[in-house]
């Protein structure tokens, strides 16, 4: 795929890489000949907290904004402690950028403690890389420490794991020509043993909201931890149909209790 945008194509390798199903479910819609455009992208961050410099929102948006994309609402998701905003560019074929970033200062001393030691192992100026939301994981984490985290937050678990990287791409489904229905495209690919997230139904949202999703839950890739390898749960692909607005424009916005479901497609099961 190539989406004449810099940015998004070195997101987009590096996400294959490490999520075998996107590629697969892009190459099973590119055979009925649809041409796939990107609903949004959605990447994930570490606050600051107590003292400790996160590598946050602030740090991810930069790059994005100097290539022109616009700031739009704030979301807060007060049971993950996460909070999140998203990014629009003015040229439609380009996808909204949704950055979340954990609180992390609302998680248990043991937790902090872990995080603060991998922000320790930070080079100098790392949040200040070109190359940041594709900079992987700049830091050391043992499986020990990654189930200490899975205890409390799988968010921040997957954030150890992996670090500075696209956590999902989304297929834009109003722009599918073969597929009537999110519903028909889910049955589609289910038919293809494709596993997707039930966590508040296949559906997430619905036409008064202005919004249904669907995703795939990550399958589990082989990561490369300090004391060995261990496969879990990598990046996820997702799906987005948007209904008009009364205005007759379609809703851009994200539904916060659907986002917190889909939150939930890289879980441990
Ligand atoms: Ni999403």
């Amino acid at each position: 795929m190539t989406s004449a945008d810099p940015i998004l194509d070195a997101l987009w390798r590096d996400y294959t890489a490490s999520t075998p199903q996107a590629a697969l479910i892009h190459n099973l819609l590119s055979n009925r000949g649809e041409q796939i455009v990107n609903d949004h992208i959605a990447l994930r961050s570490f606050g600051s907290f107590a003292g400790h410099r996160g590598v946050g929102i602030a740090d991810l948006q930069r790059g994005f904004e100097a290539a022109g994309w616009q700031p739009r609402d704030h979301y807060v998701f007060d049971d993950k402690h996460l909070v999140a905003r998203y990014w629009q560019h003015e040229n439609p074929a380009l996808p909204k950028v949704f950055i979340s970033e954990l609180e992390v200062g609302k998680l248990s001393p043991h937790a902090q403690e872990i995080i603060a030691g991998l922000l320790a192992q930070l080079p100098t100026n790392f949040a200040q890389r070109a190359d940041l939301p594709w900079a992987g994981r700049p830091w050391q984490v043992s499986h020990a420490q990654y189930t200490a985290l899975l205890a409390e937050s799988e968010y921040a678990a997957w954030m150890a794991a992996f670090g500075f990287r696209v956590n999902h791409f989304t297929v834009d489904v109003n722009r599918l020509q073969t597929f009537a229905s999110l519903a028909a495209l889910n049955d589609f690919l289910l038919a293809q043993n494709i596993t997707l997230n039930r966590a508040g139904g296949l559906i997430k949202g619905n036409p008064a909201e202005r919004l249904e999703q669907s995703s795939t839950m990550a399958a589990p890739v082989d990561v490369q931890f300090a004391d060995g390898v261990f496969a879990i749960p990598s990046c996820y692909y997702e799906f987005a149909k948007r209904y008009p607005l009364p205005s007759g424009e379609l809703f851009q916005g994200f539904v916060p209790a659907s986002a917190n479901k889909l939150f939930e497609s890289t879980n441990v099961r």
